[in-house]
């Protein structure tokens, strides 16, 4: 558990088939650190229970704006000011009208009134519900006063129909807030570039030489930038995760697009992160053709060139550059060397058996003229923090950054 305590989020559950998914973004938000307020509108109430809330949160729920003041339900004054985000999910169609008139004849009405938290709101209803010009106008209304709108998605609906309508995912509603909580953070106003998963180098149109870079270290350090406040673009190679809400994911399959995207990505940013597993070398000649077994056959022969070493080639003024070191053998004494040769500010060796493809991490952090610092193994998400914080005073100081001159 962190002695940091977390934002207050305030979710707000209005009355949609998918309320029942709001219990996994309660859940979600609780697991991550937030301390969350949920509040159930009476057509919420008809579809979940707010024992399911309060279960998920450890917290009272909130459903009548006219309820006896108690120690647990404090108003809607007081639930409103210590809100550090107001999040609507799902939001129905009617929630998004009394939110965007003004209403206040509920206790969401009431609190969306009385915070100055953001708003965010993830619209779930069936498509003739979302695209009738009244909800689109109220959407219109509170994107034009600052409001993120998360989803809906198309795909099938409660109705049976395939429409718009569809709740965000989980994942895209909940960064979404992480991503306006970090706002703020240490790291507000940077830019970095971050590298994922590991490269495809291919031997013929369907045959490529790949590695078990699953990418889990680069998207975690990505969703830990953005909720510090950085502007996160993040170029990974092919993986299963999904592209986290509020940052820029270019996908990339080879060493030398990764490079393309890298080169191109580095020239506004603060700081490159290259956690990818770039291919060191690639097939000479790809065949055009599928390569076929004939009878008799020899095995062909496959001719490998070295790859660009993009972290060591890349550059812009000021580029802080973190490298990451997967070794078998030798960790410190290889990763050091590549510390130096590659004119790195931080590298984060690692155990690459144990490591590649896993969810733990045990690393070592070299800096130059530092002694390296040998961490217990740990979550890759827990690592990423670290890793940014050792980032943080590495970066070049701005004008306007506070502190000795
Ligand atoms: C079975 C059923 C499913 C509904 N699903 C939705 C929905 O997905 N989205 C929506 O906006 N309204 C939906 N409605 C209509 C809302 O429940 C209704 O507008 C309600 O007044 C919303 O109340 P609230 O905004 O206070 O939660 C549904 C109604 C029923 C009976």
């Amino acid at each position: 558990m962190s002695a940091v305590p977390g934002p207050n989020v305030i979710l707000a559950v209005s009355g949609g088939i998918a309320a029942y998914k709001a219990a996994e973004v309660a859940s979600r938000l609780v697991q991550q650190g937030a301390t969350v307020d949920a509040i159930m509108t009476a057509g919420a109430q008809e579809f979940v229970r707010p024992l399911t809330f309060s279960a998920l949160t450890g917290r009272a729920v909130h459903t009548d704006a006219f309820a006896p003041w108690t120690e647990r339900n404090r108003g809607h004054i007081t639930l409103a000011r210590e809100a550090d985000l107001l999040l609507v999910a799902p939001a129905s169609a009617s929630a998004l009208a009394r939110l965007a008139v003004g209403l206040a004849d509920d206790l969401l009405g009431a609190v969306a009134l009385s915070t100055v938290a953001p708003l965010v709101v993830a619209p779930a209803m069936e498509h003739a519900m979302f695209h009738h010009p009244a909800t689109q106008e109220h959407l219109e209304t509170l994107r034009r006063r600052g409001a993120s709108v998360v989803g809906p998605e198309r795909g099938r609906l409660a109705s049976g129909a395939v429409g718009d309508g569809r709740l965000a995912a989980v994942e895209a509603i909940v960064g979404t807030c992480w991503a306006i909580l970090g706002r703020a953070g240490a790291l507000a106003g940077r830019r970095i570039v971050v590298t994922a998963g590991g490269t495809r180098e291919p031997l013929d149109p369907v045959r490529f030489l790949g590695n078990r870079s699953s990418g889990t270290m680069g998207f975690a350090l990505s969703t830990s930038a953005r909720d510090r406040g950085a502007a996160v673009h993040l170029v990974t190679g092919p993986t299963s995760l999904p592209s986290p809400a509020g940052i820029t994911v270019e996908r990339v399959e080879t060493a030398l697009e990764m490079r393309s995207a890298v080169e191109a990505a580095v020239p506004t940013a603060d700081a490159l992160i290259m956690a990818a597993a770039v291919a060191d070398f690639r097939p000479a000649t790809p065949s055009a053709q599928k390569l076929k077994k004939g009878p008799g056959d020899t095995a062909p022969e496959i001719q490998l060139i070295r790859n660009p070493d993009i972290l060591a080639s890349v550059s812009a003024p000021g580029l802080v550059k973190v490298g990451f070191a997967a070794e078998t053998e030798n960790l410190v004494p290889n990763a050091s060397a590549k510390l130096a040769a590659k004119g790195l500010a931080m590298i984060v060796a690692n155990d690459a058996a144990s490591t590649v493809g896993s969810a733990e991490i045990s690393a070592v952090i070299l800096q130059p003229n530092t002694p390296p610092r040998q961490l217990p193994s740990m979550p890759k998400s827990e690592l990423a923090g670290l890793i940014l914080d050792h980032l943080l005073p590495l970066l070049p100081r701005r004008t306007g950054d506070g502190g000795d001159e």
